[in-house]
């Protein structure tokens, strides 16, 4: 399979230990959600994303982690994702999420989209917004707008991203 460089990086620096349970919003084809499902053990990933074409190709290349019920697809745009959908696929626990090269942190304000990952994460779970490096926009333009969005919707602990392979934020749901 051929991983982009970005997506291992990101997968990496969640660290997974197996128990997790993960939400991983506009995974696009899905092959992030086959890394993650890989270091799972015990652990779930719920992958939601807005695009047919993307839920449908991560459900595909990874059908065995389905038919196993390691992973749930769900289209879904995310200011649309509701506590329910989060309670049905990871039922209701929330440690981990992440997201990369999605873009609506910082070409919008997205206060309904940071407020639905603080609605569905659970307390002291960590979220990590990041993105490629190399893309036409620099980080920082985009790590402050994302730094904007993630405390206003009160995150904490938000801790900026920068190495070779991407740059981002960290955070954690009190
Ligand atoms: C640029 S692609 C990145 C795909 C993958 N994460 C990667 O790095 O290769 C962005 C993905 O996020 C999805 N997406 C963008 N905005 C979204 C939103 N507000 N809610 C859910 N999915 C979204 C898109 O449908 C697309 O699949």
């Amino acid at each position: 399979m051929n991983v982009p460089e970005r997506v291992r990086w990101a997968v990496d620096r969640l660290g997974l230990c197996g128990g997790e349970h993960v939400l991983e919003v506009g995974g696009g084809p899905g092959v992030s959600a086959g890394l993650i499902c890989a270091a799972l053990t015990t652990g779930r990933l719920l992958a939601v994303d807005r695009s047919p074409t993307a839920t449908r190709a991560t459900a595909e290349r990874n059908a065995p982690h389905v038919e196993a019920g390691r992973l749930a697809v769900l289209g879904r745009a995310l200011a649309d994702l509701d506590p329910a959908d989060v309670t049905g696929a990871l039922g209701g626990r929330v440690d981990v999420a992440l997201t990369v090269d999605v873009n609506v942190f910082w070409v919008d304000d997205a206060p309904a989209e940071a407020a639905v990952l603080h609605r569905v994460l659970s307390p002291g779970a960590v979220l990590h917004v990041l993105y490629g490096a190399g893309g036409p926009t620099p980080a920082d333009r985009v790590v402050p707008r994302v730094r904007a969005a993630l405390g206003g919707a009160g995150f904490v602990d938000l801790a900026d991203v920068a190495e070779p392979p991407g740059f981002g934020v960290r955070a954690r749901r009190p």
